[in-house]
């Protein structure tokens, strides 16, 4: 068993929460508003009334015609708020700016160099309809996609909003992806306009994104029209008829502009993943379950109120900016905090000094970011002033009881609590996730969030305590995506097939005596480098489309800080000679095929690799061996001199 693993078993160390928290939380005025007295109870009575729960929650958010059912449940397919007419948009800016929150900031927006913009409630909106009357202009509409590729600045989250308020459908590709991604992202969402900037900071250094975005744009049909930010002022070639600045184009729009009336079932976006085949996912999500479930959960978890300053430190480009620091943090009228750099740049005291000079209330990182601060050592959140933090949080991948425990004495000075929150892409919003009232177990993600039905099951689908089975939920939830993009069968397939109506979460986990959830990490081939996900078939076909690879393995090693390294093995074509330029070559054209995330960091050229009879490489072996591990049973495999080959190669 790895290290990691081992240690999260034998965690038992429990944690309470002040009084103070307990009783000031928004989950527990809401429990006392309703007679509840216990968090078991809490999580009994929604589960017994999940009508009753989203009802409830739904009516915080203003629908233009109210819905007449709260869900219907055809496994596996879920509807929320049915016939109700909404727009994620309205709740978001067009009704704070009636009310006082129209002069609050949405956003602090930071810049690696230092620059600060800000924008109000009222800023945001006025920008947003600018923006969408743009779009207006070139005949995008409702039902239409747009793919955007841009770094965290503010006009992310302004492109974003734009197009949901005249119902268009937006698909963001992280900027760290590389043009290739890109080029296949909108091309398989058949996008009508991109957009994208000039270039941004990482670590001092400017990234030409309008180049990648003009390789992309070589071979994307379906794109008229290529917006680009002007952001870091390098240079970039404009292309004739088809690339408008956003600043030109803005100039003259009008700040007003009507919010389409859309279903609660209207898509909202497109958010490709990663999943098992080479072929990223293109998750789906709505606008009124999804508004419902990301605002509820963030109001509950992280417990925000309006005077709170918010900071949920990832990148607008995966799920967890989509949720939290887009739709939800927007719903609920808070401030948030975006910055636009690297945690550590110029020196690993940037994020702390942030948290002083804006007076952070609630923060909201990564395990791997937080190893990464574990190494750098707590000299640097020392210099800081951290008193202004009341919660913490954690997402994206297990988090071990050491990095817990540091980032609980020397973030929260042993006051805060932490919110190791469970969720996916695909969930939409935490699903397994502490309350502010919970005792915490520092490397559990705690209990399912009110309503929630999650379980761990064996291969025979029985429940299992305190044993490793397949992560699973049994119910629907408002913010569930609702299919795959232009592949409703793979839906099908990945996610209902294994265990009749009961979604696969494609996690491991353990569900300790008190019902607490132990996260172990993926069962299928998918990669958790420094939480994004990674599919093994995306980087293996990117090294075969290497002309000297005739094979490729991929499997995760782990790695102290990042959680899983990626490592690979190639089998060369005859005449190409193993050579550390080869090799180095090879880890590039990975990083050019997909992006920076997804370049291995060991590449080893071996003679052969374990397959079956049927000549499929057995990656479990390579695994085990990659981590020092016993290769278990060989007896299947049709090569097993190909073991030796690999030792020689570690
Ligand atoms: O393996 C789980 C891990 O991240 C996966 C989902 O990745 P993605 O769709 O990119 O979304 C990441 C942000 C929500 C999960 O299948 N994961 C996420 N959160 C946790 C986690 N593993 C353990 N503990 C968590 N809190």
């Amino acid at each position: 068993m790895p290290k990691d693993l081992d240690a999260l078993l034998r965690e038992e160390r429990v944690f309470e929460p002040s009084e103070e928290i307990v009783e000031n939380s928004n989950i527990k005025k809401w429990m006392r508003k309703h007679d509840i007295e216990s968090y078991d109870q809490l999580l009994e009575r929604s589960k017994n009334d999940v009508e009753w729960f989203w009802d409830e929650m739904a009516k915080d958010l203003e629908w233009f015609e109210p819905y007449n059912i709260v869900y219907k449940w055809k496994p596996p397919h879920v509807k929320w708020f049915l016939n109700g007419k909404f727009n994620i948009v309205h709740n978001a800016l067009d009704r704070h700016v009636k009310t006082a929150k129209k002069d609050k900031f949405a956003y602090i927006w930071e810049g690696e160099a230092g620059k600060v913009r800000k924008l109000t409630y009222h800023d945001l909106y006025r920008e947003v309809n600018k923006f969408a009357n743009a779009l207006k202009s070139w005949g995008v509409g409702k039902g239409d996609r747009v793919s955007i590729y841009l770094p965290m600045i503010l006009e992310l989250p302004i492109a974003m909003l734009a197009c949901a308020k005249i119902g268009a459908i937006h698909s963001v590709v992280f900027s760290g992806f590389s043009a290739k991604a890109f080029q296949e992202r909108s091309n398989d969402a058949e996008s009508k306009v991109a957009i994208t900037a000039d270039g941004f900071q990482r670590r001092g250094k400017i990234i030409n994104l309008k180049a990648n975005a003009d390789e992309a744009m070589k071979d994307a049909p379906t794109v008229e029209k290529l917006i680009v930010v002007k952001h870091a002022e390098n240079d970039v070639n404009m292309h004739e008829g088809r690339d408008i600045w956003w600043h030109e184009i803005i100039e003259n729009m009008d700040d007003e502009c009507e919010t389409e009336i859309m279903d609660s079932e209207d898509t909202l976006y497109i958010l490709y993943t990663s999943g098992t085949t080479g072929k990223p996912k293109g998750v789906l999500h709505i606008h009124g379950g999804y508004a419902v479930g990301t605002s509820t959960t963030l109001k509950f978890v992280f417990d925000l109120k309006d005077d709170d300053i918010w900071w949920c430190a990832a990148d607008i480009g995966w799920v967890t900016g989509h949720s939290y620091i887009v739709y939800a943090p927007l719903i609920l009228g808070v401030t948030s905090i975006m910055y636009e750099g690297t945690p550590d740049y110029p020196d690993p005291g940037r994020f702390w000094r942030m948290i002083e000079k804006y007076g952070v209330t609630v923060f909201y990182t990564a395990p791997t970011t937080i190893r990464m601060f574990m190494k750098f050592g707590e000299v640097w959140p020392q210099k800081c002033d951290l008193s202004s933090l009341r919660l913490l949080g954690s997402v994206g991948e297990p988090i071990n009881p050491e990095a817990w425990i540091w980032y609980y004495k020397n973030i929260g000075n042993d006051r805060c609590p932490i919110m190791d929150t469970w969720w996916q892409t695909e969930t939409g919003m935490f699903l397994i996730t502490p309350l502010p009232i919970a005792k915490l177990k520092p490397g559990s993600a705690v209990k399912p969030f009110p309503t929630v039905q999650a379980d761990v099951l064996s291969d025979d689908c029985k429940s299992l305590t305190e044993k490793g089975g397949h992560l699973v939920l049994k119910t629907p939830w408002p913010s569930m995506f609702r299919t795959l993009y232009k592949d409703p069968q793979r839906y099908i397939d990945t996610y209902w097939s294994m265990f009749e109506n009961i979604y696969l979460s494609g996690d491991v986990a353990r569900k300790d005596k008190d019902g607490y959830f132990w996260v172990q990490g993926r069962e299928d081939d998918v990669l958790n480098v420094a939480g994004h996900r990674i599919s093994t078939a995306e980087v293996e076909s990117a090294l075969v489309s290497h002309d000297s690879v005739a094979e490729a393995a991929v499997v995760g090693k782990p790695d102290a800080i990042k959680g899983e390294e990626i490592s690979a093995f190639v089998i060369l074509k005859q005449g190409f000679k193993a050579t550390d330029n080869l090799k180095a070559v090879l880890k590039k054209h990975v990083r050019t095929e997909i992006g920076p995330i997804a370049q291995p960091a060991y590449l080893s050229c071996v003679e052969d690799l374990p397959k079956t009879r049927s000549g499929k490489i057995m990656r479990r072996v390579i695994k085990a061996k990659v981590r020092g591990e016993p290769v278990g049973d060989i007896s299947t495999l049709a090569n097993p001199e190909a073991v030796d080959g690999l030792d020689k190669a570690i």
